[in-house]
């Protein structure tokens, strides 16, 4: 990785963190009925996320909006019909689970200690508001989040640059003030080519992508943060 001073972050002040996948288990929702699922539970839940993902970004490209809680529907849907032997019955408990997705253990704790060194969390989703609240409340982390920020109010996706824009409008910061965190490479490259400092955290060991634009730190954790905040 090029090392560049803007690699170099000391007392960082602000973390905003992508949502799903970084904070909150996306898996959790089929593994809380893997056994009702049945066998196909890991094809259902990698095309349930691909699809959920893949239209958000086609829709933003082709200059249309519908809400991140709608294409979680669709996208299910879409994954199910793949999936002829998982009993769509199942579709509504599958749904309930995705609206309160377990925080992962390492989320609650980094969060809760970047709070107690004085640094500023927020949330920064795809995420409807309502999808959002949902998840924040039943994962017991709204305590540790100055702000929870959805893309309903313009209507876009990441990695549109509007997005991460939002930030600004929220806080008074300069982008290279904002440690931006999330487990999907694409958001790495939409937040690093706004302007934030992004740190990767690898959770499914993933090859590195987007060599162009790269993350000025790969971690496993969240844990791997906390040497950035303030001492
Ligand atoms: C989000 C998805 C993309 O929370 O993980 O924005």
């Amino acid at each position: 990785m090029n090392g560049s001073l803007f690699d170099v972050v000391q007392d960082a002040k602000m973390f905003v963190f992508d949502a799903y996948g970084t904070l909150f288990d996306v898996g959790a929702a089929i593994a809380r009925h893997r056994e009702k699922v049945g066998p196909e539970a890991d094809r259902l839940s990698d095309i349930w996320r691909t699809k959920q993902l893949e239209y958000s970004w086609t829709l933003t490209l082709a200059g249309r909006f519908v809400d991140f809680w709608t294409l979680t529907e669709q996208a299910l849907d879409v994954a199910l019909g793949s999936c002829p032997s998982v009993d769509r019955g199942l579709r509504g408990d599958l749904l309930d689970a995705y609206r309160t997705l377990d925080a992962y253990p390492d989320a609650r704790v980094a969060l809760r200690a970047l709070k107690a060194k004085g640094a500023r969390t927020a949330i920064l989703s795809n995420g409807s508001e309502k999808m959002l609240a949902d998840a924040v409340a039943a994962a017991g982390i709204g305590g540790d989040l100055d702000a929870v920020l959805s893309v309903d109010p313009i209507k876009l996706f990441k990695p549109r640059p509007e997005v991460y824009r939002l930030v600004l409008e929220k806080f008074s910061v300069a982008p290279g003030e904002v440690i931006f965190v999330s487990s999907n490479g694409w958001d790495v490259m939409g937040a690093r080519a706004f302007g934030f400092r992004p740190v990767w955290v690898n959770r499914a060991k993933k090859p590195a992508e987007y060599p162009d634009v790269t993350p000025i730190r790969v971690i496993d954790d969240l844990s791997g943060l906390l040497d950035l905040a303030p001492s």
